[in-house]
């Protein structure tokens, strides 16, 4: 009896060691070297577990979300974001895998703005346009990172953007905190102060294809966008101002549909991506934490919910994608094979005194809260 009562504590002494190393190991945030830029700045590569065992890779090269580790219905893991295996491979050719993409998130017609009387003109790299951020954004920057190992792992990333870099004015301070949430999410927490007048609009660029990076086009895919409006563009993706309702268009996603279904449709607006390529104008927007989109891959059930705190959301479809880029593992990532769902303010609002504002002050916080939450159905 005595040997009987001993073994029992010995195995519940046991078990209770494992569920602390459990507990310790499953939520956690850990470095590698991920290599040098070609300035020989060393570069990291931060892995988040969360205490499901959801995984994300995180690298302070242009704050790029590099892999996230997602379980599907049977409970088996998938990369659900395209990108590359190797530092290099982001310098020489990134189409903004994942990437926080600044100062300005998508175009500005002609690189011109006009603030406080002061015309500014900022690098153009697509076409006559200015397009996320300029020759060397945010995304081709290496950033400060602070790993942070609390209940839910983090790491937070800052940088300090010069007076003047790409032509925007003001030392712009900007920290981007992306925390695996225990709830299955990525949350990304962004914030800015600037000592001149300026114009931000910061965004994620992650390429998702639920069904794993490189597994074939996201035509099948069930897209569920609540805005009754989108921003109407001409050549060059560039907004008219007029905001159009999605009503009778290919663009109306106010229920859910198959990416798939009109994405070839007869439309003007839609020829100019040509696919989805467009700003759509949320509905309610008031600056709380609202849900925006939801994503469904039927096969695997992967679900992505897509909340935040912005005016608009644009949908891009990876039209640009057209199957030369070779990328995690050897994957070939073929034409429409991700869903961009940059959450941030219009195109070329600097440009429109009626879109939501996104001059910032000195003395003001910029803030952004942007939530990809995962589950199965
Ligand atoms: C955004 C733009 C697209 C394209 C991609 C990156 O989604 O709107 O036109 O530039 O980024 O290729």
């Amino acid at each position: 009896m005595k040997i009987f009562k001993i073994v029992v504590g010995v195995a519940v002494f046991l078990l209770f060691v494992e569920c602390q190393n459990r507990g310790v190991t499953k939520m956690k945030i850990t470095k590698q070297p991920f290599g040098q830029t070609e300035d020989d700045v060393p570069v990291d590569l931060f892995t988040l577990v969360n205490e499901t065992g959801m995984e994300a890779k995180i690298t302070n090269y242009g704050a790029i979300v590099v892999s996230l580790k997602v379980k599907d219905r049977k409970g088996d893991y998938g990369d659900v974001v395209l990108g590359y295996d190797s530092l290099k491979q982001y310098i020489d050719n990134n189409p903004y895998f994942g990437a926080i993409v600044g100062r300005y998130g998508n175009r500005i017609d002609k690189g011109k703005f006009t603030l406080d009387g002061v015309e500014y003109i900022l690098a153009t790299n697509d076409g006559e346009n200015h397009l996320h951020g300029g020759i060397k954004g945010f995304d081709k920057v290496v950033w400060d990172a602070e790993p942070i190992n609390g209940k839910e792992p983090a790491l937070k990333l800052s940088y300090l953007s010069k007076d003047g870099e790409e032509g925007y004015p003001g030392n712009l301070n900007v920290t981007v905190t992306y925390t695996l949430t225990n709830g299955n999410a990525l949350e990304i927490d962004y914030k800015a102060t600037t000592d001149k007048p300026t114009v931000l609009n910061l965004t994620n660029h992650s390429y998702f294809n639920l069904a794993g990076a490189g597994e074939g086009d996201i035509l099948d895919h069930v897209l569920w966008i609540n805005a009754d409006k989108t921003t109407t563009v001409v050549k060059g993706l560039i907004p008219t101002g007029e905001l159009k309702s999605v009503t009778n268009t290919p663009f109306d996603f106010r229920k859910p549909t198959c990416i798939g279904e009109r994405i070839n449709a007869d439309d003007k607006q839609l020829e100019l991506g040509p696919g989805y390529d467009c700003n759509w104008v949320l509905n309610d927007w008031d600056g709380s934490l609202k849900l925006a989109v939801t994503l469904l891959e039927q096969k695997s059930g992967r679900f992505m919910e897509v909340l935040t705190t912005e005016p608009g959301m644009q949908f891009y479809s990876g039209n640009f994608l057209d199957g030369t880029i070779k990328g995690k593992k050897g994957k070939i990532y073929s034409y429409r094979s991700a869903v961009v769902l940059e959450a941030d303010h219009f195109p070329d609002s600097p440009n429109h005194a009626d879109f939501p504002s996104v001059i910032l002050r000195p003395g003001e916080t910029y803030t952004q809260k942007t939530i990809y939450r995962f589950s199965v159905k």
